[in-house]
């Protein structure tokens, strides 16, 4: 089919490819509309460049652009257009503002193909990932903001653009993915973990239920999840996880049970099932694991009871229905070579503090090596692969990276994203499996923006509280579920002042016990009515996390929940100073390296060529192409090259 895509005139900026150039096979596809009937885009990149193909439900013009922030501003666009006549008009622009972008200067992204279908304009074009011009924004791993907009009509002029009012949105998504390995086993089968909600009148609302697992007839292989969300909670469900528990309970007992976290019935024994086996949050699709790992189920040593967690955003109130959303779990008996595990990093929220307006706010949580290494040697195991990671952060979380650090050197980043979207959080599968050794550090960072906050930021629950979460997906599998730190909660009140410090039994926590004025008072109590924030006091906050004392969180499947809490007390040094850290080399600041020289150029000679083609194409047409309908040129073939040219009246 794709061979039929081809445009007979292609003019302005481009030049017209061969056809083998077009039998593309894109690797990724998303609607980009909300409906998903309108606006549909497939692409594929390489080591150099992007190839996005767009197919929209008009036969006026089309824009696609990469944004800061999902707003016009910042953004770097194309728009194309295929005339009735088969031309194509296809521009590199830059929105200063949000209006009419302006065209770019230098004109890089290549037009590969382009079309009409009667009901559908298509347009396939490409471009390098790194630019290195200010109006072309670099394409990078993580999460990119892509913008979208149509009009009915094509412009009267090839350089003009009419408003496109509503048709127009931004999505999140990670552009430079690898490709999941789609294809199933044939004998795979479905365990569908599902609530049964009874929807409440509350914004915020951490809902349980458990699950007996199964007998499925011996040890098996999960090979993938989907997220099943109801139709009609799209806007409701923020966040599904499931959990295996460290405690043995019963199973049946539990089976089928629902409670919302912190009600009165909510079981003791729920407590302790903080092993994460899934996650996912709204905006993600579904994961399938690499070929070579699978999460292991129905075998000796494996959970028999699962406890799923969703996280429901209601801030209208919603009620009156019944939500039925879960997971469809994909199995197999065919087990592949690992076990996969699934193991969290970051703060623990009981101990993130974010203060109010806050540009960039940098929590970091450290897996410390003795813990890590512990858990190697009780598994006999040399190192571990990490296939895959998942960040987690709330409403004020922008950027995201794991750090790994060897004998004081810092490696490639585990991950990495700078454009992080709270609706938009996905498992993201790595390019190259990467070994972790024992000795090595992992640090997450994250980074928060609290300036439209005049409160301070806790870590929590709701949305508008906080976390700092990353889980890596390695194998093999090991008992170590959780390897965290945060700030001792020592290093804070120190921070906020105080001298002296005890520990309180009953409250899990450490209150000063000097200077006086401060004495006896929690951290809350002292954050919410005895503390002002300036500039100095986010400074030192800021500090704490770099160079404060931490406690650190090891928790495997076999620890106890006393042990866990006991973790919390035990005051450790800071992490540590990384003496040389990893950085991306800036392709474009190194001389020599020819990033932009080449671009520059490239784009300098395009630019020449559309002027020229502009004035040639004119030149043939005696005027401006849609003054032009008599010479309606009859295109052939294709569904897409030709549509019938009475489309349009009053011209
Ligand atoms: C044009 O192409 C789109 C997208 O492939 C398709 O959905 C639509 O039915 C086509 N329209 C016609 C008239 O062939
Ligand atoms: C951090 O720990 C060191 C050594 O345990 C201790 O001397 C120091 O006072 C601690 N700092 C704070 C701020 O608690
Ligand atoms: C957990 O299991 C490991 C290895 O089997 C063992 O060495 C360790 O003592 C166990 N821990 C507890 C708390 O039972
Ligand atoms: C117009 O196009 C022709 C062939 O397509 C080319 O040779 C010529 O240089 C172009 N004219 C200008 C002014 O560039």
């Amino acid at each position: 089919m794709a061979a039929f895509w081809v445009s007979l005139w292609v003019v302005a900026a481009v030049t017209v490819t061969s056809a083998n150039c077009l039998e593309v096979k894109f690797t990724h596809s998303a609607y980009l509309d909300a409906a998903h009937e309108k606006y549909f885009l497939q692409w594929r990149y390489d080591a150099d460049t992007i190839t996005f193909r767009v197919e929209v439900a008009t036969l006026g013009y089309v824009g696609f652009g990469i944004s800061p922030n999902g707003d016009m501003t910042g953004s770097d666009i194309v728009t194309g257009l295929v005339t009735d006549q088969g031309d194509t008009f296809f521009y590199d622009r830059y929105a200063t503002a949000k209006d009419t972008p302006t065209m770019d200067a230098s004109q890089d992204w290549t037009l590969e193909a382009s079309g009409e279908n009667g009901t559908h304009t298509f347009l396939q074009f490409s471009r390098s990932l790194v630019l290195c011009d200010d109006t072309d924004r670099t394409i990078k791993a993580g999460t990119s903001r892509v913008i979208w907009a149509y009009h009915e009509e094509d412009p009267r002029h090839d350089t003009e653009l009419m408003y496109h009012g509503g048709t127009r949105g931004a999505r999140s998504l990670m552009l430079l993915s690898v490709p999941q390995d789609i294809k199933l086993p044939e004998n795979v089968q479905s365990i569908y973990l599902l609530n049964t909600y009874n929807v409440l009148k509350r914004e915020t609302i951490y809902w349980y239920r458990g699950f007996k697992v199964p007998d499925l007839g011996g040890k098996r292989h999960i090979v993938a999840f989907e997220p099943v969300v109801q139709a009609g909670s799209e806007g409701m469900v923020h966040h599904m996880d499931l959990y295996a528990c460290l405690e043995d309970l019963d199973a049946d007992l539990y089976d089928g049970a629902q409670h919302a976290r912190h009600s009165h019935d909510y079981p003791r024994d729920w407590i302790s099932c903080k092993i994460t086996l899934v996650a996912w949050e709204v905006g993600g699709e579904g994961f399938h694991y690499p070929k070579n790992v699978g999460i292991s189920i129905g075998g000796p040593g494996d959970p028999n009871f699962i406890l799923m967690q969703t996280h429901y955003n209601n801030p209208q109130r919603k009620t009156g229905m019944v939500d039925r959303s879960g997971f469809r779990l994909l199995y197999t008996s065919d087990l592949r070579e690992h076990d996969m595990g699934f193991m969290q990093l970051g703060v623990d929220i009981a101990s993130q503090i974010i203060p109010p307006g806050s540009q960039a706010f940098l929590m970091a949580g450290t897996c410390y090596p003795d813990c890590l290494e512990k858990a190697m040697e009780e598994e006999s195991i040399e190192k571990i692969n990490v296939v895959g990671v998942h960040f987690h952060a709330h409403l004020a979380g922008r950027k995201m990276r794991m750090r790994h650090v060897r004998n004081g050197v810092e490696l490639p980043w585990l991950g990495s994203d700078e454009n992080f979207d709270f609706n938009f959080q996905q498992t993201v599968r790595l390019q190259r499996e990467v070994e972790v050794l024992k000795g090595d550090y992992l640090i997450l960072e994250c980074t928060y923006n609290t300036e439209d906050r005049r409160e301070t930021t806790l870590g929590g629950f709701s949305t508008h509280d906080e976390m700092c979460l990353g889980h890596i997906l390695h194998y093999p599998n090991m008992k170590l579920r959780r390897c965290k730190s945060n700030p001792h909660r020592v290093a804070y009140l120190a921070a906020l002042g105080a001298t002296g410090f005890t520990f309180r039994g009953a409250k899990h926590d450490f209150v000063p016990t000097s200077p006086p004025r401060l004495a006896g008072k929690s951290i809350k109590k002292l954050l919410n009515h005895y503390v002002t924030w300036n500039e100095k006091l986010k400074q030192k906050f800021q500090e704490v996390q770099r160079t404060g004392n931490t406690s650190v969180i090891c928790m495997k499947t076999n620890s106890s929940l006393e042990e866990y809490r006991q973790q919390r007390v035990i005051m450790r040094e800071p992490p540590p100073v990384i003496l040389h850290p990893y950085g991306e080399t800036d392709v474009c600041k190194t001389p020599g390296m020819g990033a932009k020289g080449t671009k520059m150029h490239k784009g300098l000679k395009k630019h020449i060529n559309y002027k020229a083609n502009a004035e040639n194409k004119s030149g043939r047409k005696k005027g401006p192409w849609w003054k032009n309908r008599k010479n309606h040129r009859k295109l052939n073939l294709s569904p897409w090259q030709h549509h019938s040219g009475a489309r349009k009246t009053g011209w």
